[in-house]
């Protein structure tokens, strides 16, 4: 199953840097996440133009929650923001929004705007947004597992039943296929716990570029080195196969 991918159907990405991008400025940390949320508006109208079918972002992770409480509590706000002020917009960019990650641990305003704009933006058939709020990878694995765990004690499931399929059926992002290329900007070369059942094949793409920063060319330039990249699942390129 080799293949020469030119363009990737989904695409994630860790949106790191927007403390340092601050600091660099000389403002304070929620400036940057101010401009982050600027750059994730640009970007998401740039994935869109490029005919790409599914963008799932880094936005919170389940760790982010260990920041300063002032810190935590400006991004809640900017994320609640968001969800009052950029739905339409993206309903009218004919973009289907879904969020994932455990979202009890928030408040009822922001849990009613999640749904309300999954709700409203549910038909639409251009891109997909998937924004990963509360996430982590381990907290997602286990949260399957246990549902399927309860699932045998119910005597609705058997053992052998467990398979991989199943798992991913019960993960947040049940349907969507595999990201092909993750970017992650702001120099770390982690995954941070983000889509680790998910990104077992996923082309990686490291930029410095502070997420703030973040443009139209840095998209293409990921989007170049993952055309470069041949992409082979463990099998051997199509030439040796023979
Ligand atoms: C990413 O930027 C945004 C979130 C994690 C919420 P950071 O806030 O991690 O920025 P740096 O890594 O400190 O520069
Ligand atoms: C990853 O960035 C999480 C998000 C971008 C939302 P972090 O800044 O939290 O990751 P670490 O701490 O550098 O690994
Ligand atoms: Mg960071």
């Amino acid at each position: 199953m080799s293949q020469s991918p030119s363009i990737p159907r989904h695409i994630a990405i860790v949106m790191d840097g927007n403390g340092r991008w601050a600091k660099n400025q000389g403002k304070p940390r929620s400036a940057g996440h101010q401009a982050g949320s600027d750059a994730l508006k640009r970007t998401v109208e740039a994935v869109g133009r490029r005919g790409i079918d599914t963008l799932t972002v880094y936005a919170f992770s389940s760790e982010n929650w260990h920041r300063p409480s002032v810190e935590v509590k400006h991004l809640l706000e900017l994320f609640l923001n968001a969800l009052n002020r950029d739905v339409a917009e993206l309903d009218q960019n004919n973009v289907a929004l879904r969020f994932i990650g455990h979202r009890m641990a928030f408040n009822a305003a922001i849990r009613d705007g999640m749904r309300r704009a999954e709700a409203k933006t549910l038909n639409n058939d251009g891109l997909c947004l998937n924004v990963a709020v509360n996430y982590g990878g381990h907290a997602e694995i286990t949260h399957a597992v246990r549902q399927l765990a309860q699932e045998i004690t119910q005597g609705v499931l058997r053992p052998e039943q467990v398979t991989e399929q199943a798992i991913e059926e019960k993960l947040y992002t049940q349907g969507l296929p595999a990201p092909d290329l993750l970017i992650r900007t702001g120099g770390e070369k982690r995954l941070s716990n983000f889509l680790l059942w998910q990104m077992a094949y996923t082309e990686l793409h490291f930029t410095d570029t502070l997420w703030p920063d973040f443009g139209a060319e840095d998209l293409d330039a990921a989007l170049a080195d993952f055309s470069c990249r041949q992409r082979r699942f463990g099998t051997l390129p199509q030439v040796e196969n023979a």
